[in-house]
């Protein structure tokens, strides 16, 4: 039996050591983000059965109720990564505001700001979620002080790594430091990420769709005729797409990743900025996408592209293998011209 002993640490490690001038402060944010994962992971797969199960009774800031899991997950990660030194500041999409690092702990270059966990409306039926992050480096001076709003408000092209943590049939961490995509699956036994999937690229064409089809009556026409056209056969048996819908963007776009496949939460009449978040969502995901091979747009725009004003900010998203993302752009010109 081959046993594949790349693990998560040793490839951050080697992708430092191709960067001269690297201080290894991103490489232990990295591993020190890979300790949270496997801790929510542990607390994911036992969710059944502790009584952790069941809503808190609070609202995020939202306005949605949030999970146990959410706050157990973003307690976890701001425990994980207050300490280390390397960062100035976190901003999480459970909490309003920055988080500062505590006055007795050094202050870093970097900043982070994170998804603790992503689809949580799936947690009680064992459906695949996720936690999602994105590390900037700070603008403002590094020189000790703690990090400011600035810091975090960004756009995802100046974004030095991004990631994400699928909590599913097996636990996978996939990240980017802008030099290509890799997953590492976490094994059980050994409590380690290995290497499971080298360099990913997304198929450049589609098969899959993923769009939450019940918004139908909300849509704007320029959308709607795009999903007629994907459900519609081609002489070269390349359509219809095949629709698949987890309601956990993580595990949506990971899945279309390996696949091929279109990911969409669009902008529709009641919600002109779509649901998802810029920064804590659809910033890394698209870094990583776009890092494979595939595109990343919110109807017209590059998402990185995007200057941000506003930590929850929304934005619509349409994400994935680069044919299919060229073309919703085509049908999205309708919508615009509105
Ligand atoms: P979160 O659990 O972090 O609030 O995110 C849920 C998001 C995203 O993961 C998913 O794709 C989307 O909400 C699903 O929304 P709909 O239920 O409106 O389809
Ligand atoms: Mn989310
Ligand atoms: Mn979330």
């Amino acid at each position: 039996m081959a046993i594949n002993f790349m693990t998560l640490t040793r490839h951050i490690y080697e992708g430092e050591k191709k960067h001269p001038g690297a201080t290894g402060e991103l490489s232990a944010l990295l591993h020190e983000l890979s300790l949270a994962a496997k801790v929510i992971s542990l607390e994911v797969n036992k969710a059944g059965l502790a009584d952790i199960i069941g809503f808190t009774g609070d609202n995020n800031v939202h306005g949605e109720q949030v999970k146990k899991l959410d706050m157990f997950s973003h307690d976890m990660l701001f425990k994980a990564m207050d300490h280390g030194g390397h960062l100035c500041a976190m901003a999480s999409e459970e909490e309003e505001d920055i988080i500062h690092i505590p006055d007795h702990h050094k202050k870093g270059k970097y900043v982070l700001l994170f998804d603790p966990l992503d689809g949580s409306s799936n947690i009680d039926a064992n459906v695949s979620i996720g936690t999602i992050f994105s590390i900037y480096k700070r603008i403002t001076p590094n020189d000790g002080s703690p990090g400011t709003l600035e810091d975090c408000l960004q756009p995802g092209i100046k974004q030095v790594a991004a990631g994400y943590i699928v909590y599913g049939s097996s636990t996978i961490f996939v990240y980017t430091a802008g030099d290509g995509v890799f997953g590492f699956t976490l094994d059980p036994a050994f409590g380690e990420f290995l290497l499971s999937h080298d360099n990913i690229k997304i198929p450049e064409k589609a098969w899959i769709y993923s769009i939450n089809e019940g918004n139908y009556k909300y849509w704007k026409p320029g959308l709607k005729k795009y999903i007629k056209y994907i459900q519609d056969a081609d002489n070269r048996g390349r359509r219809p797409y095949s629709s698949r819908y987890i309601g956990s963007m993580v595990a949506d776009i990971h899945r279309n990743m390996l696949y091929g496949g279109i990911f969409i939460y669009p902008a529709d009449i009641r919600s002109p900025n779509g649901k998802l978040r810029l920064m804590y969502e659809c910033n890394p995901m698209a870094f990583i996408i776009e890092q494979a091979g595939g595109r990343a747009i919110d109807g017209s725009k590059r998402i990185m592209e995007i200057q941000p004003s506003d930590l929850h900010q929304r934005v619509p998203i349409y994400i994935g293998s680069k044919e299919a993302v060229d073309k919703v752009e085509q049908f999205l010109k309708e919508d615009l011209e509105q």
